[in-house]
């Protein structure tokens, strides 16, 4: 069988966790393939809320099989957190989750790291999620870094002991005040904690899964546009969250990729610095951000928001392979009397209909197309034949400026307010 990929194809939060969660049924593995606890997946069923930083949303589906892979970057102390929490609810964590022991660790210092650069960078700050995520990659691919296979070797001590005398001596260059000694405990018991679970050559399991004909969904974190590449630099994350990053970070080769599920929202939200075209700074944007409860779930931060952004899209499709799309949170456009949809930018005063080298430092302008808006309530439906014609014309727009179907709708947070459309969904 192939490996499929779910991603975002935006800034992140389009609603990952959800449908993995959803099509978890028609899976036997799940795999995280990059980033680490800057993620919040959020899940909701039976009247509750979880939210997921580094486990895979799979979790929730007993019999499933759910893998950290190598690309992933773990916090011990965030992800002890997410364990205990599943625990407690009954998830045999023991049995239905494997981390890769080529996934890297973050350490304290990695956060203090990360606290500090982006305090020392005032109004350009990125706006990271201060979890230590770009210190820790740097390590990675500085070639300093701790993996999670090194906690089952007798030097792994002293080996964190170095690594965090390179970090003392890092940030000696910043004015920054810390107290390591604190946040050492809960490392620790984190490190305990993972010496405990089932560790794997993930490459060799995955591999072995789609030869045995299991099926694998690969679930991507934050979206296409924050990626280290082609996000909009140096606003991004710092790992590959488009399509390719799957190989990569599961050890999966190009030929096992099999459908690749775009998923992203019927409007906009970034959470973080950096450009954002159809930012709205009006009465509008703060609709949108009430109705749409945009606020953020690692950090709790207000989400920037803004209306559907075309060119960005297309972009975003064009790098991940897209071969159907997911729109989420479709509810939250009702009541609109007008949609605005950006099909272009005016760029260097010309119109144009991609994405730009430099959206950082030049001024880009989207050049809007207005729809007909509904006012119906969408969260109760779940037949695609009773949607309003106004919001089937807004999928049918989608689609057409896309050349993709649009197979999943979500019209809800819950898992149940789902529709998939069998018809096309592949
Ligand atoms: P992720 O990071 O891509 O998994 O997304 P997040 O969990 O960070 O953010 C998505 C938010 O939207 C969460 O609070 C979800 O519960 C919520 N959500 C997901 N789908 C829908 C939807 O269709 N409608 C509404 N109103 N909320 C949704
Ligand atoms: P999920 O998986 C939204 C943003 C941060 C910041 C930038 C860099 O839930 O969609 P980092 O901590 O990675 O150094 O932050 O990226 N960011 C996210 N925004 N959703 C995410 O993940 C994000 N992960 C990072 O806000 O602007
Ligand atoms: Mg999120």
């Amino acid at each position: 069988m192939k490996v499929d990929v779910l991603l975002g194809l935006q800034w992140g939060d389009e609603g990952k966790g959800k449908v993995v969660d959803v099509l978890t049924p028609r899976y036997d593995v799940i795999a995280r393939f990059q980033g680490g606890p800057n993620a919040g997946h959020t899940l909701e069923f039976e009247g509750t809320k979880h939210v997921l930083h580094t486990i895979p949303s799979g979790i929730f589906h007993d019999g499933k099989s759910n893998v950290i892979g190598n690309g992933v970057v773990i916090d011990p102390v965030v992800f002890k957190k997410e364990i205990d929490a599943l625990v407690s609810r009954g998830v045999n964590v023991k049995s239905n989750l494997k981390i890769s022991r080529k996934a890297h660790l973050i350490i304290p210092s990695h956060r203090l790291i990360d606290a500090a650069s982006e305090a020392a960078k005032g109004k350009e700050k990125i706006g990271s999620t201060l979890k230590g995520i770009g210190p820790a990659y740097m390590d990675k691919t500085g070639r300093n870094g701790l993996r999670v296979g090194d906690i089952e070797h007798p030097d792994f001590l002293s080996n964190y002991k170095k690594l965090v005398d390179k970090h003392i001596a890092i940030l000696k260059q910043y004015d920054f005040e810390y107290d390591l000694p604190a946040m050492e405990q809960g490392f620790f018991e984190g490190i305990a904690m993972l010496n405990d679970l089932t560790l794997i050559d993930s490459e060799y399991e995955l591999n072995r899964n789609v030869r045995n004909g299991q099926s694998v969904l690969a679930e991507g974190a934050q979206g296409s546009l924050l990626d280290i590449d082609f996000g909009s630099y140096p606003f991004v994350t710092s790992s590959h969250t488009v399509t390719a990053g799957t190989c990569i970070g599961l050890g999966v080769p190009p030929s096992s990729i099999g459908e690749v599920y775009g998923i992203f929202k019927a409007y906009c939200t970034r959470v973080g610095s950096g450009p954002f075209p159809t930012e709205l700074f009006d009465e509008t944007g703060e609709t949108l951000r009430k109705r749409g409860n945009e606020f953020g779930s690692t950090t709790g931060r207000a989400r920037r928001c803004g209306w559907l952004d075309l060119p960005a899209l297309n972009y975003a499709i064009m790098l991940n392979g897209v071969t159907q799309l997911i729109m989420m949170k479709s509810d939250v456009l009702s009541g609109f009397d007008q949609i605005k949809v950006c099909t272009h930018y005016k760029y260097r005063g010309k119109v144009i209909d991609y994405v730009p080298y430099d959206v950082v430092n030049e001024p880009i302008e989207p050049v809007y197309e207005e729809l007909e808006g509904w006012s119906e309530d969408l969260t109760g439906y779940n037949d695609l034949e009773k949607l309003p014609q106004a919001f089937l014309n807004y999928i049918s727009y989608i689609e057409n400026a896309t050349g993709l179907p649009i197979t999943i709708l979500s019209v809800g947070p819950d898992r149940k307010q789902t529709m998939v459309r069998e018809e096309v969904f592949k």
